[in-house]
């Protein structure tokens, strides 16, 4: 299939498969086949997106797929392609309508001996986990190989050893928040506390990354899901090694934080909100960057011009307007301590 029968093949299955929730059952569109072929869990594909949110590499989707859900995200978008034209251009993110080769990961590998010079090329729906809504759909072009070649070691010494030596359970303690709600403070009291009480941790602080592993980061949609999928893979490697790990970024979308959660198993993910309204946060202000928003100096800010979609179902939730960072602290200790975690 050469790229024009391509890009019309998904612009087809996207008007066939609409915006509504799909049902798994209802799979008519697309491939129906087993899955077949060694496992992989990374490919190539041609997509087009329908969703009304713009499409974003990193963030987490799920695939309609031989008939079953799988989580998956785009690892990167090569290029956006111009439908009448077929020119290839260069893009960070996809609106609705438009068309673009990807690469994709899912969770979980699937086995699918998929090249797309067969006339039967494999296609999938793209979901929104949030509510099962269709956002898009792709034809897979083929299977990358590199996927094919790394595997898992599991070593002797595991999360369950490490844990024994340390004595606690580990777990993320993952705050959100406004700027200058308060987050680093308190997770710095909080910290302090631990160490104190012969606890391993390590705080993980939103300015701080950013001078390392997050240095080539903005603060664009697209570079925050990004920053926050480093923050939850590296915190995820804490936890195996036995700590209390303590994160404090603003991490202003709920599906980054839910995408987080799942990282980890049930009960490792605390999520805490730093409930301090947008008000108080301006008036504090401490770096003076939001009168720098306000003046339009500068864009993209959370609360201002950036959007901010507070927990709705935090496992703990801080009022820092009424209450101080030592008061706020104690309060996740005695969280920690009702859930053995210390
Ligand atoms: S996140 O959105 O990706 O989670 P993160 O917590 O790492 O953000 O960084 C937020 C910090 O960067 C803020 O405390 C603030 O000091 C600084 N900052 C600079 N520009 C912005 C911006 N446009 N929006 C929010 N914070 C910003």
């Amino acid at each position: 299939m050469d790229e024009r029968n391509k890009i019309e093949k998904v612009r087809q299955l996207g008007l066939a498969l609409g915006t509504d929730k799909l049902e798994l059952a209802q799979n008519t569109e697309l491939s129906a086949d087993t899955p077949s072929g060694p496992l992989a869990d990374q490919f190539a594909t041609h997509l087009i997106w329908t969703g009304k949110d713009p499409m974003l590499p990193e963030r987490t989707y799920l695939a309609h797929l031989f008939g079953a859900k799988v989580t998956f995200q785009i690892t990167d978008l090569t290029y956006r392609i111009d439908t009448n034209t077929l020119q290839k251009m260069a893009a960070k993110t996809l609106s609705a309508g438009e068309v673009g080769y990807c690469k994709i990961a899912l969770r979980e590998p699937v086995g699918l001996a998929t090249d797309s010079s067969n006339e039967k090329a494999v296609t999938f729906a793209i979901l929104d986990p949030r509510n099962d809504c269709v956002v898009g759909a792709g034809i897979i072009d083929f299977v990358l190989r590199r996927s094919l070649n790394v595997g898992w070691h599991r070593m002797i010494v595991d999360k369950a050893a490490r844990t024994a030596v340390n004595q606690q359970k580990p777990c993320v303690l993952w705050f959100t928040g406004l700027s200058a709600a308060g987050k680093s403070t308190i997770a710095d009291h909080l910290e302090q506390k631990l160490h104190a009480a012969g606890n391993r941790t390590y705080l993980l602080d939103g300015d701080n990354v950013r001078h390392g592993l997050s240095k080539d980061l903005g603060f664009t949609d697209h570079d925050r899901v990004e920053n926050i999928r480093r923050v939850a893979e590296v915190a995820k490697l804490m936890v195996d090694a036995g700590l209390i790990v303590i994160t404090a970024f603003i991490s202003p979308f709920k599906a980054e934080r839910q995408m987080a959660r799942e990282l980890l198993s049930e009960g490792e993910f605390i999520e805490i909100f730093v409930n301090t309204p947008l008000d108080v946060c301006e008036a504090r202000d401490p770096k003076g960057l939001y009168s720098k928003a306000r003046t339009g100096e500068l864009k993209n800010f959370t609360g201002i011009d950036s959007a901010y979609e507070a927990p709705t179902n935090a496992d703990i939730v801080l009022n820092s307007k009424d209450n101080d960072p030592a008061t706020l602290s104690e309060q996740i200790m005695e969280y920690l301590q009702a859930g053995h975690y210390v």
